[in-house]
């Protein structure tokens, strides 16, 4: 379909630097012949809402939704029939900045993808006798920027003045005359239909309110969200509040956002997450159209009356996924933080993957490749994660590298590439075929793959000098070639103690070989799979063999007749999950690993990249008191630490509350809350023994001080549940299951059962 494109803001009006109004758009016609069926087909440069006679259009936020707009650009399409009547008529929208031209990323890049807003739309209108009317987006469009939205940006906030409503403007009877022309301009890229899952309103919350030490009155809504507040006050005209939304409260106990601002010597990254309201009159209800924000507390200044917590309404915005993932048990705290997963995944699911709902609102890609088969667990990922990849596909640089931020937020290009994160194009795909079954999503990002293995190994082959000259030459490494080491990677990444800032500065210098070499034996390996699995039997062989070098290589390099020596518990988990070493080599650093962590007292010590796999590394090689010691300990750096102090969310560091109250970093990161990966497959045991749980092993692992756990994840292929109980040293095991299914117990008895409910107990 071809659409016309406007320009909504007239010509030399437009100065890049100045935040600006939204624009206010209409489009009045006649209907001469009754009408059987209207269909509008509506995007924009920027996020709309569209209306048609008074009528929102739909109850999606944040349209058209954020793509890689150099190449991608979704549209919707919405039946408006019983809208439109026969008579006069009028479709409209606002238009924002969005992801456009707001505010993204961490450093804030404005006017990305461009510095004017568009709009393009076209409604089909069919008439009862087989006719047709088609009303596109030309130069009979009337446009505004005077109405009440008077700035809007992403990540800043939105400046509301409700004088300047403009009463009935989306209606057939107002007077657009004063309105200015629009003219026409080209969107270069692709337009797709809406390929991911609808963003839309979700759960409300009521606050509590507090008044702050410093004197502030601040509302919590007790669980950290993204989102808006809705609010109704009352009070005179032209009267102006502020709203300002953050994740935490500060040592002092007072609001605070320093958490996710960043102040340095060389950068300045300043966070205003605020709604500016100018009242009209009497009493009124906003909610902001186009920002959006994290955030469970809210500071309000300049309230014209008394605070009451049943005018504020706390609003969660997120995609339209379905929850498929649940889990609760015995330890109330261990029920806390994977209701913290699942709200983690809420409040960055916002049709993009993105790290965090506040700094950044980046859809950084080795995040979602740690947190992708948890958060498949949790929710329906497929359709969502398979449309964000192929954005990632779209903005795969010309020699493969893939980059570390998808949808582009104008981040350095010169480090894209990094292990762990621009495996994302492997890890993904698979994941989602592994969960859902699901050759398409493969078959979907096969050429990215591939491209990203040549960029791999392209890079393998270009051993810098120095590497050459390096240690004794007789006892150089016989498979040299094959280690990664140039290129930027971000490593292990916030290891328990580590600074951001410090880690950033040291990858710049020096690459992070190690890790670099891990992550390309293993998307070797995967691509091997990968096309096995789509027939290509002479590639799966060629990377097969390829996979063993690079492991010779890692096994040479980082290892000493297969052991690691390391005080980092990383550096175990990683070639143990990663499948780096021989079974007994495997057994061998399980054990050193075991020993490490008693010693470390049971404390986390992984970053990003091995969270996810060090309890099942545990469990799996025997150590399961100790995996359960890990999961238990309230102390800092651990899991159960956050939730000690209060987390409705998973944090992005370790040590995001210190022992003064400090808050630090993001308190809404997913990628820590991978450990729900264990929860479900091995805590209650739920695992595919074939893509997609065609077959599925239930194997649960009972530990620690839990006596009982109720866990349902709904497949593709149905519900499948494991319930268990201990009670008097006997286990008590309840499947319900879909499909054909081996269950093995505690005890180590092996059943094969089929679709239905079975039940089990044994001594433990
Ligand atoms: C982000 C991440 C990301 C990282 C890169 C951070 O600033 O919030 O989660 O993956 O940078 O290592």
């Amino acid at each position: 379909m071809k659409l016309n494109n406007l320009f909504i803001e007239p010509e030399g009006t437009i100065n890049k630097k100045a935040f600006k109004p939204a624009s206010y758009l209409r489009r009045a016609f006649e209907v001469e012949k009754a009408i059987k069926k209207a269909t509008l087909t509506i995007t924009a440069c920027g996020v709309y809402k569209g209306y048609a006679n008074g009528h929102a259009i739909s109850e999606e936020q944040f349209m058209p939704g954020c793509t890689f707009y150099t190449e991608r650009l979704q549209l919707q399409t919405y039946d408006v029939t019983s809208f439109l009547t026969q008579g006069t008529n009028v479709i409209a929208a606002i238009v924002g900045d969005g992801w456009w031209r707001g505010k993204t990323g961490a450093n804030s890049t404005r006017n990305l993808y461009g510095d004017k807003i568009k709009l393009m739309a076209v409604l089909e209108i069919e008439h009862n006798d087989g006719s047709q009317t088609v009303i596109t987006t030309d130069g009979r469009w009337k446009a505004t920027q005077n109405g009440p939205i008077r700035k809007n940006d992403w990540k800043d906030g939105e400046t509301y003045d409700a004088t300047m409503e403009m009463p009935g403007w989306t209606e057939p009877a107002f007077d657009d005359s004063r309105w200015h022309s629009v003219y026409p301009s080209i969107y270069h890229g692709t337009l797709v239909p809406s390929e991911g899952e609808r963003i839309i309103e979700q759960e409300r919350f009521k606050p509590k309110v507090l008044q702050t030490p410093d004197g502030s009155t601040v509302l919590d809504f007790e669980q950290n969200i993204f989102g808006y507040v809705e609010f109704t006050v009352t009070g005179p005209g032209g009267h102006h509040v502020k709203l300002r939304h953050g994740e935490t409260l500060d040592e002092e106990g007072n609001f605070t956002l320093k958490n996710v601002e960043f102040e340095s010597r060389f950068i300045e990254m300043r966070l205003l997450q605020e709604v500016e309201y100018t009242l009209k009159q009497g009493t009124q209800t906003y909610k902001p159209s186009f920002s959006a924000h994290g955030f469970r507390y809210v500071k309000l200044t300049n309230w014209p009356e008394a605070v009451q917590p049943e005018n504020f309404t706390a609003i969660a915005v997120y995609s339209e996924l379905k929850q498929t993932g649940f889990f609760e048990c015995s330890h109330s705290q261990i029920n806390q933080l994977f209701h913290n997963s699942i709200w983690s995944q809420k409040g960055n699911f916002l049709d993009i993957p993105t790290d965090c709902p506040t700094r950044e609102r980046a859809g950084w890609t080795g995040d979602i490749a740690a947190f992708c088969e948890a958060g498949s667990y949790q929710m329906d990922i497929y359709k969502f994660l398979g449309k964000w990849l192929k954005d990632l596909a779209a903005q795969q640089n010309p020699n493969g590298s893939v980059a570390n931020i998808v949808p582009s937020v104008g981040f350095w290009k010169i480090i894209d590439g990094s292990a762990a994160w621009g495996d994302a194009a492997i890890i993904v795909p698979y994941t989602l075929y592994e969960m859902y079954g699901k050759k398409e999503v493969l078959e979907a990002q096969y050429d990215s793959m591939r491209k990203w293995l040549q960029f791999l190994e392209n890079r393998a082959h270009k051993t810098p000098a120095r590497t050459l000259l390096k240690g004794n030459p007789f006892k150089r490494n016989p498979y040299q070639n094959q280690l990664i080491n140039i290129g930027y990677h971000w490593g292990e990444w916030l290891e328990p103690g580590h600074v951001m800032a410090k880690d950033f500065m040291r990858n710049l210098f020096v690459p992070d070989v190690e890790v670099a070499t891990a992550y390309y034996a293993h998307a070797a390996e995967l691509f091997a799979e990968i096309s096995e699995v789509l027939g290509n039997g002479p590639t799966a062989k060629r990377y097969r063999a390829l996979s063993e070098e690079i492991k010779e290589a890692y096994r040479h390099e980082f290892t000493e007749e297969g052991i690691v020596h390391s005080e980092r518990q990383a550096r175990y988990v990683r070639p143990i999950a990663l499948n780096l070493l021989s079974d007994e080599e495997k057994e061998k650093n399980a054990a050193l690993l075991n020993e490490m962590v008693i010693k470390n007292d049971y404390c986390i010590g992984t970053g990003f990249l091995t969270t996810p796999f060090i309890l099942p590394v545990l469990t799996d090689y025997g150590y399961v008191e100790t995996a359960y010691k890990m999961i238990e300990n309230t102390q800092r750096p651990g899991w159960l630490y956050n939730v000690s102090k209060g987390a409705t969310t998973i944090w992005e560091n370790w040590n995001g509350i210190d022992d003064d109250g400090k808050p630090t970093d993001s308190f809404n990161h997913y990628a820590f809350g991978a450990v729900t990966q264990w929860f479900f497959s091995r805590v209650a045991g739920i695992r595919p023994l074939a893509p997609g749980f065609e077959k599925i092993l239930i194997k649960p692992i009972p530990g620690g001080s839990l006596t009982w756990v109720n866990c349902t994840f709904e497949s593709v292929q149905g519900p499948i549940t494991s319930k268990w109980r201990i009670d008097n040293g006997n286990f008590h095991l309840t499947v319900d299951v879909p499909v054909s299914t081996e269950i093995h117990l505690p005890n180590g008895e092996i059943h094969t059962v089929e679709k239905g409910q079975h039940q089990f107990s044994s001594i433990m």
